[in-house]
C-alpha cells in the first residue's frame, strides 16, 4: 500500500471560522477515496488546498513523496492534480471544445488559438470517457448533467494523477449518475486516484474504496468502506443523535382545502394539471427530470403565469399574474436554483433571511428592526445555519448552508402554501432529518406543503400523498400507505404505466 497523497496536520482559518484544524490522513494510490462530513465540515476547503486554490495556514501536503507548495491551480495541474469544483464554472457562450481547453488553449506561433488542435484534444478526451457530445454545441444549451461532464473533461486535459470531484452528482439524476460512475471507473482503471465528495451514502458505498470523515474542521476517521456501514458513518459525521422524523399520515384528507388547481396549462411544459392541497398536508410531486414539475410549480407562483386554468385559495378564486402577487396571497416558492432565484450572494445571511419577509416586518412603511433581529436569530438557530455572524456574506457559506438560508428566507414570510423544489440538494444527512422534521412541524401548524423531489426515499419519507407527473401531465396519485419506489417509478416512466395506475 503506497500513499499518493499525505495530508499532514493541515489547518485553515477564515475570518471568524476555523475551517480546518490539524487534519491528517493518507490517500492510497489508485483508490477512489470519499470525503464525507456535514455541511461546513471543511471538505471543500481541504480540497481547494490540495488543488492549489487556497493555501493552508499550517501543515504540509506530501504528494508522491515530495512536499507540495502550490501557489495556483496551474501549479497543481503541473504536478498532476486537478479539481472539479462544487459549483459549475463554464463559459455558457463558448462551445464544448472551447470550454474544455479554456485558459489553456493550444496556440500556433504562440499567438493564435490552434482550432484544429483544440478540437482534436476535446475529441480525444470525450472518446476516452465514452461520452458522445457535439464539439460545437454551445455549452449554455446543454443540460446541467452534460455541463458537469464537460467540467470533468476540462480537468483531464493535463492527464492528472489525482482528480478531485466536489459533489459532482448533486444535480444529476439516477441515469446521469450511472454515466458518471462509468467515467470514474474508466479513470480508475487508467490509474487515476480520485478524491470524491458526496452526501449520498449509496454512491459512496458503490464506487469508493475508503472514506475519510471530517467534523467541525477536524479529522474523525479514515477507513476502508469494507470495514464500516452507513450507521457508523452517520454517527461519526454527526456526532449526535439524528432527529426522529414524524411519520406521514393518511388522515389528512378530512382537512379543508387551501389551494385548488384546475386545468392548469402553459401550452408547452405542462397541461391540464388539476389537484387540491389541504391544510396541514405534505404532498410530494414526483417524476423524472424534465417531466415539467418545476415549470408547473413556477406557474403556481406566477413565474411566469400559466396560459390557462383556474386556481382558488381558501375557496376564493385568484389570478396569480406575478411572483409578488403570489407572495401577497401567501404562496412561497423555494426554487430549484438557489443562485438564480433564491439568494442575493452579495448580501449578508441575515438580510437574505429577512428579505422576503420585510413587508410583514414593517409598520407604516418602517422596518421593525427589533422584530427583524429576533426573526433572523430564530431561523439561524432553528436551521443550525453555520455562520460566524448574521452579517457574513451568503456567498461565503458552504453549499448546504446556503440551501438552509433559502429555506429560512421563504418560511420567514409565513406563507399559507409552501412549494419547495428539491429542498435538500447538497444538504447533509443530519440537516436533512432536521428539514423534514421542520416541514412536519410547519404542516402540523396548518401550512400546506408541496415538495418536488427527485430523491425517491425522500418523497416516501415525508409525503402524506404523492402526485406523479409524466411529460407535462399528472398521471397518478398514491396515498402514503400504498406508495413504494417501484410504484412511483412505474407511473413516472412510460413502461408499465398502465398496469400500475
Ligand atoms: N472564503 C471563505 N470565507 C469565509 N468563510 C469561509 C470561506 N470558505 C469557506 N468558509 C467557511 O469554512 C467552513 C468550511 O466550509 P466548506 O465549504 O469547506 O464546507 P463543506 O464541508 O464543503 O460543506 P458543504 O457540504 O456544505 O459543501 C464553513 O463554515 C464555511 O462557511
Ligand atoms: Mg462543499
Amino acid at each position: 500500500m503506497t500513499a499518493l497523497l499525505r495530508i499532514e496536520s493541515v489547518s485553515k482559518t477564515f475570518p471568524g471560522v476555523k475551517a480546518l484544524d490539524r487534519v491528517s490522513f493518507e490517500v492510497e494510490s489508485g483508490s477512489v477515496h470519499a470525503v464525507m462530513g456535514e455541511n461546513g465540515a471543511g471538505k471543500s476547503t481541504l480540497m481547494q488546498i490540495v488543488a492549489g486554490v487556497l493555501r493552508p495556514d499550517g501543515g504540509e501536503l506530501i504528494f508522491e513523496g515530495e512536499a507540495l507548495h502550490l501557489r495556483s491551480t496551474r501549479d497543481a495541474a503541473a504536478r498532476g492534480i486537478a479539481i472539479v469544483f462544487q459549483e459549475l464554472n463554464l463559459a455558457p457562450n463558448l462551445t464544448v471544445a472551447e470550454n474544455i481547453s479554456l485558459g489553456i488553449e493550444p496556440r500556433a506561433l504562440g499567438l493564435f488559438v490552434n482550432r484544429l488542435e483544440l478540437r482534436a484534444r476535446a475529441a480525444a478526451i470525450l472518446t476516452q470517457l465514452g461520452i458522445r457530445l457535439n464539439l460545437d454545441a454551445r455549452v449554455g444549451d446543454l443540460t446541467i448533467a452534460q455541463q458537469q461532464l464537460i467540467e470533468i473533461c476540462k480537468s483531464l486535459v493535463h492527464t492528472p494523477r489525482l482528480l478531485i470531484l466536489d459533489e459532482p452528482t448533486s444535480s444529476l439524476s439516477e441515469t446521469e449518475t450511472t454515466l458518471l460512475f462509468r467515467v470514474i471507473a474508466n479513470l480508475k482503471a487508467a490509474g487515476v486516484t480520485i478524491l470524491y465528495i458526496s452526501h449520498r451514502m449509496r454512491e459512496v458505498f458503490t464506487i469508493c474504496d475508503a472514506v475519510t470523515i471530517l467534523r467541525d474542521g477536524k479529522h474523525v476517521r479514515t477507513m476502508p468502506l469494507a470495514a464500516t456501514d452507513q450507521d457508523e458513518i452517520v454517527r461519526l459525521m454527526v456526532g449526535r443523535d439524528l432527529a426522529n422524523i414524524a411519520k406521514p399520515s393518511d388522515h389528512a384528507t378530512a382537512r379543508p382545502i387551501v389551494l385548488s388547481v384546475r386545468d392548469l396549462s402553459d401550452g408547452r411544459q405542462y397541461q391540464e394539471i388539476s389537484f387540491d392541497l389541504r391544510r396541514g398536508e405534505i404532498v410530494g410531486l414526483s417524476g423524472l427530470v424534465g417531466a415539467g414539475r418545476s415549470e408547473m410549480a413556477l406557474g403556481l407562483f406566477g413565474a411566469p403565469a400559466p396560459e390557462r386554468g383556474d386556481m382558488t385559495l381558501d375557496g376564493v378564486p385568484v389570478k396569480i399574474g406575478s411572483p409578488s402577487r403570489a407572495m401577497r396571497l401567501g404562496i412561497a416558492l423555494v426554487p430549484e436554483d438557489r443562485k438564480l432565484l433564491g439568494l442575493v450572494l452579495g448580501l449578508g445571511v441575515g438580510s437574505n433571511v429577512s428579505l422576503a419577509a420585510l413587508a410583514r416586518l414593517s409598520r407604516a412603511g418602517l422596518i421593525d428592526f427589533g422584530a427583524e433581529t429576533t426573526l433572523v436569530g430564530r431561523y439561524i438557530d432553528r436551521f443550525r445555519i453555520k455562520t460566524p455572524s448574521r452579517e457574513q456574506l451568503v456567498g461565503l457559506l458552504s453549499g448546504g448552508n446556503q440551501q438552509k438560508v433559502v429555506l429560512a428566507k421563504w418560511l420567514a414570510t409565513n406563507p399559507r402554501v409552501l412549494i419547495v423544489d428539491e429542498p435538500t440538494r447538497g444538504v447533509d444527512v443530519g440537516t436533512k432529518a432536521e428539514i423534514y422534521t421542520l416541514m412536519r412541524e410547519l404542516a402540523a401548524e396548518g401550512l400546506a406543503i408541496l415538495v418536488i423531489s427527485s430523491d425517491l426515499p425522500e418523497v416516501l419519507a415525508i409525503s402524506d400523498r404523492i402526485l406523479v407527473m409524466r411529460q407535462g401531465r399528472l398521471v397518478g396519485e398514491l396515498a402514503h400507505a400504498e406508495a413504494t419506489e417501484e410504484r412511483i417509478m412505474a407511473l413516472a416512466a412510460l413502461e408499465h404505466a398502465t398496469s400500475a395506475a
